[in-house]
């Protein structure tokens, strides 16, 4: 079993695809370990992506993952982070795979639906950010 770390982003819950987008998670067979809706400060979204803080689309990222609420996630399943990954489709919803949620509740590069973490590292530091270790079941 593997943990992976999950974002609903702020444009899903606006368009109240959350309900559709867990469903699809739990349909996939990964088991919810923690969950919680919160709505980022901007510092805190920086903090989030700080590995991005050089790239041009560091300061939208940040005003768009702060523009609203989201709900975070820990997901178990066997190779959670790749399988995650694969479930959620590339970073472009129009370059995503049919069947994806980025396909399907993405609307561009930048409003793209949903975040997963890439690597172990990159999952232990995000699990961490947002829940403390009795969060986690
Ligand atoms: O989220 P993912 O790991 O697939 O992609 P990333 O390369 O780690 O980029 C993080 C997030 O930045 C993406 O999910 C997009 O929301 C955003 N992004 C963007 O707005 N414009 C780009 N050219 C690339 C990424
Ligand atoms: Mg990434």
């Amino acid at each position: 079993m593997q943990r992976t770390f999950a974002i609903i982003k702020p444009d899903a819950v606006r368009k109240q695809a959350a309900g559709q987008i867990l469903a699809r998670i739990e349909g996939a067979g990964f088991a919810v370990r923690a969950l919680r809706m919160i709505h980022m400060s901007k510092p805190e979204a920086e903090g989030f992506y700080h590995v991005h803080r050089d790239k041009p689309f560091f300061g939208g990222l940040t005003d768009f993952m702060s523009s609203g609420p989201c709900i975070v996630m820990c997901l178990e399943a066997p190779d959670a982070i790749r399988q995650w990954r694969d479930l959620m489709g590339a970073t472009d919803p129009a370059k995503a795979a049919p069947g994806t949620l980025r396909k399907d509740f993405g609307a561009s590069i930048d409003n793209n639906a949903t975040h997963g973490s890439d690597a172990p590292e990159t999952a232990a530091f995000e699990l961490g950010y947002f829940f403390r270790g009795m969060e986690l079941r």
